[in-house]
């Protein structure tokens, strides 16, 4: 289109610009042209949080936040829970393409082969405390993994690249169920490679005094849907971390590192732990109205978790998922009660004018930690099974990223509001 362009007037020169919009886009580094005299550094862009910048281009994951829609690869995620399973998702989102039989085969093959870690990892997971959060022991490990494969930095060989993005996609779950196990006082259950993914990990983590124990297949099949809907979100805080750490040219098991400890906090994975403490804390459907005016408090700082989203602007289709896996789960584990009161929360707040109006819906935290729980595990253990799926889009973002000729290291500019050169004072002076 001829029209592609936006003319800029820098009014403190009278100098006009034409600037390419290519995707919606205009390039940053266009406006460093602008200056007002050579000495100039020329102008910058300010944008806080990146609320309006993309970082990259991308062909994994697309979304469209005011429609509520998301797709890997073109496929719409209501799909690919409904039909797929989360390897297959896996080499979907590594490879752009679903897989025929034979290459999902091999694909499985070779992540079933690196399930084991080595034997000094349960050494060092030992030298946790007793209570320590699962999430500070899966991140040490998975950073402590790039000094059992140095030959992981050769982040720009192909063969060698791919060779740590299966072994990471296969050892998480080995890993997070390592760090429950240590947390529960439990001695370490190894893999078994004659199971699928994820009734390996549920098995490592939950079996107990029974060799031949296997979880129900209904909370395997839901547990892989929740893999399949956490595995990649585009450029949320996390998969922005790996990218950033990665830019470096670390190796993926230091920028995955770096993915893990940005998605532990609140506001990102470790939000489906704070709405089960929410949940509780509320205690009864007959709170719910009071607990809402204290979130629309402006002087308070309650928040309503699991509810808003930066990219969302309409119901996440994630939670959309879920929230009907929540059926299937509790009809075999039976109701998890809080389920009432979130689903309170959700009708009153979806009715009320502070959250209409910011567009405020319910995302995929509000009901992941319910299905969670009900199947058993401990809160502190939630963000683990965020973790886990993610790993495939840390890496194969990580590649994306390493590949990209147009990707530098990550370095933002600042806009400096500090004392301006001063003398040292010595101490009797000050
Ligand atoms: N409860 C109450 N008010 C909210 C909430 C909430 N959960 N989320 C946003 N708002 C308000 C916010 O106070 C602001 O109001 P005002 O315009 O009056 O100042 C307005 O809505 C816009 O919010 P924002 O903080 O500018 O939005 P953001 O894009 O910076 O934040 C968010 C997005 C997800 C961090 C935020 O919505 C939030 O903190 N939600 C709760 C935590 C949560 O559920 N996180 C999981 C996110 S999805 C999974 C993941 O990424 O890991």
């Amino acid at each position: 289109m001829a029209n592609d362009t936006l003319s800029v007037t820098d009014n403190r020169t009278g100098k006009k610009f034409e600037l390419k919009i290519e995707n919606g886009c205009v390039r940053a580094m266009e406006f460093r042209q602008m200056k007002v005299d050579a000495e100039d550094f020329g102008l910058m862009t300010y944008d806080p949080a990146f609320l309006n910048t993309a970082n990259c281009k991308s062909a994994i994951t697309f979304i469209d936040g005011d429609k509520g829609i998301l797709e890997y690869r073109g496929y719409p995620i209501d799909q690919l829970a409904d039909k797929s399973t989360h390897l297959e998702t896996a080499y979907l989102l590594m490879n752009g393409e679903l897989p025929n039989k034979t290459q999902l085969d091999e694909f499985t093959n070779k992540i079933t082969l690196h399930t084991y870690v080595h034997e000094n990892i349960k050494q060092f997971m030992d030298g946790f405390r007793y209570d320590a959060h699962p999430m500070s022991m899966l991140a040490s490990t998975v950073a402590a993994l790039s000094s059992f494969y140095p030959e992981a930095r050769q982040v720009r060989n192909k063969e060698v690249r791919r060779h740590q993005m299966m072994r990471l996609i296969a050892k998480m779950p080995t890993l997070a169920a390592f760090s429950y196990r240590h947390s529960q006082g439990l001695p370490y259950i190894y893999p078994n490679n004659d199971l699928s993914y994820t009734e390996n990990f549920l098995t490592m983590v939950k079996s107990i005094g029974k060799p031949n124990w296997r979880p129900h297949p209904a909370l395997v099949r839901a547990l892989d849907v929740l893999f399949i809907l956490h595995a990649d979100h585009e450029q949320n805080c996390s998969t922005t971390s790996v990218r950033v750490v990665g830019s470096s040219e670390v190796d993926p098991y230091s920028a995955c590192a770096g993915g893990i400890t940005a998605l532990y906090g609140p506001l990102h994975g470790g939000a489906n732990e704070a709405v089960l403490r929410m949940l509780r804390e509320i205690g009864d459907k007959k709170n719910v109205p009071e607990f809402i005016a204290k979130v629309k408090d402006k002087d308070g700082d309650k928040k309503l978790m699991g509810f808003g989203h930066r990219v969302y602007k309409n119901y996440d289709p994630r939670a959309k998922v879920i929230k009907k896996a929540c059926d299937e789960v509790f009809e075999v584990t039976g109701k998890n009660p809080l389920i009432d009161i979130a689903v309170e929360l959700e009708r009153i707040a979806l009715q009320d004018d502070y959250f209409v109006q910011r567009k405020l819906y319910p995302n995929v935290d509000f009901y992941s930690g319910l299905i969670y729980e009900a199947m058993g595990f401990p809160m502190e253990f939630f963000t683990c099974l965020f973790a886990i799926p993610r790993t495939v889009g840390w890496v194969t973002q990580f590649e994306e990223m390493i590949t990209d000729n147009e990707q530098k290291i990550a370095r933002p500019r600042q806009i400096f509001t500090g004392s301006k050169k001063r003398d040292y004072v010595a101490m009797d002076k000050r």
